[in-house]
């Protein structure tokens, strides 16, 4: 990570140029921006789920190949959204597309096991080192279900999450995700603040919030709640704040904290999962915790979600203690999609063009800012990355508050009009690779942030 002389962004500049290139976007957009407002008379706010209103306005997508998507105007970008991350494998993969035909054909939905599950625990029990499987929708219920796991089998209530992370939009663990620095509270006792309206007080209070990278916080949360926490659960490499990477020794540090306390330890591998090696941060970082939560990139792009745990956590669910259920768990198509995708597509090979491409982005992107000499660095591992535009290292959320919006906004609109998707603009956002990229594609990203770069520097 470079930390060097870097020029100081001139933030007027930045609002010029903003306006300028919004200028640009909207009349791209008139068709997504009319059918939404045709949308709106029956659906609130035109869409479907409210980020996808992230200003400045809604797009919405015809159809994806590939690597590549269309919007309803007819545009073509790079996809580097990927759905939040979910389509690792591309879109319309043939294996996929031929998987999910075929259990179509043969009935959509039982609420029954089918005969691929086998298969599916088995890949991922190799893959997290981890025994035992069960199968849900989202990322949000598999968070649930580790919350509730770790309270039903130690009996204790309270939960450590990071400050600055995000598992979901349950009650349990929608706290200090992005917080208002105003109401954060001292960084030894952070406040633990509701992201949305609506989530009681009573939940807050069995939420306690840490910062990432750091083992005596940690430390002194679980002392401070002797015999009452339940367990931790942490973004093994924070997704949500750019990508912020464990130092060393702190992932295994938590398992042992945890242990000592008689408490579990969760990664939230949802975004993590099987992007950033083909064993997740389990692999890559080389700790297995008590349990893991999967979603998105598992699914090869259908609604899912997997939570893996040890014999000893499972055993209250395989008694029958614990009804870890839903109608649409393990459902055929997600089933069918998961096991393509898992076997066929994100096989170890895959892995290595996807750390080819990381290299070349995170290259191409590297040399840009150190040309213009932005303060800024490239972060990431495997499919996920981001730059963070400070110039000195991130290691949590609260550095990450003195971060420009309007910078990540201008950077997001010269990737938008350049033809390349990108998630909402916000500061947290990452890119994804899909196994469908090729260099040409990660090139109109780092030519697109090159233009950015010398728009700002010049
Ligand atoms: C780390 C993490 N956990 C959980 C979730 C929730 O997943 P879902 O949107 O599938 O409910 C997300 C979603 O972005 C996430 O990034």
């Amino acid at each position: 990570m470079a930390v060097r002389e870097s020029i100081d962004i001139d933030l007027e500049k930045v609002g010029q140029l903003v306006t300028e290139q919004e200028g640009l976007l909207e009349p791209k957009h008139r068709a997504s921006i009319e059918y939404r407002e045709t949308a709106r008379r029956h659906v609130a706010g035109g869409v479907a789920s409210s980020w996808q209103a992230s200003p400045p306005h809604a797009i919405f997508i015809e159809r994806g190949e590939g690597s590549h998507i269309w919007d309803i105007d007819g545009n073509e970008y790079v996809d580097f959204h990927l759905g939040y991350g979910a389509m690792v494998v591309g879109h319309a993969h043939p294996a996929i597309v031929e998987a999910v035909r075929r259990q179509v054909g043969r009935g959509t939905h039982f609420a029954q096991p089918t005969r691929d599950l086998d298969v599916i625990g088995e890949n991922l029990s190799e893959r997290f080192s981890l025994p035992l499987w069960r199968f849900c929708n989202s990322g949000t219920e598999a968070t649930l279900e580790a919350v509730r796991l770790m309270r039903a089998s130690t009996g204790r209530d309270v939960i450590l999450k990071i400050e600055g992370t995000y598992h979901g939009h349950h009650d349990s663990l929608m706290f200090s995700v992005i917080p208002d620095p105003d109401l954060i509270g001292p960084r030894e006792h952070p406040v633990t603040l509701p992201q949305v309206p609506g989530i009681p007080q009573a939940f807050a209070d069995l939420v306690r919030v840490v910062p990432f990278n750091d083992l005596a916080a940690a430390r002194q949360a679980f002392e401070e709640n002797r015999g009452a926490v339940a367990g931790m659960i942490v973004e093994p490499a924070m997704m949500n704040a750019g990508v912020i990477l464990p130092e060393p020794g702190y992932l295994q540090g938590l398992a042992d904290l945890c242990h000592e306390f008689g408490a579990y330890l969760a990664f939230d591998e949802v975004k993590t999962g099987v992007a950033v090696s083909y064993g997740g941060a389990v692999e890559a970082f080389g700790v297995v915790p008590d349990i893991v939560c999967l979603a998105k990139a598992i699914g090869g792009g259908t609604p899912c979600g997997a939570i893996g745990a040890t014999e000893e956590l499972y055993r209250i669910v395989v008694d029958g203690e614990y009804d870890m259920a839903g109608t649409f768990n393990g459902n055929p198509l997600t089933i069918a999609a998961m096991r393509a995708s898992l076997t066929q597509v994100l096989t170890k090979d895959a892995y290595d063009g996807l750390s080819h491409l990381d290299g070349y982005l995170k290259d191409g992107l590297g040399a840009a800012i150190e040309r213009h000499r932005l303060p800024a660095y490239v972060s990431g591992v495997g499919a996920k990355g981001s730059v963070i535009y400070s110039a000195t290292p991130v290691r949590e959320y609260r550095d990450t508050i003195g971060i420009d919006e309007q910078v990540t906004y201008l950077a997001w609109l010269f990737q938008q009009n350049g033809g390349v998707f990108k998630s909402p603009w916000s500061k947290q956002e990452t890119w994804t690779l899909s196994v469908r990229h090729s260099e040409e594609d990660a090139q109109r990203y780092v030519d697109n942030f090159e233009a950015f770069a010398a728009a700002i520097a010049s």
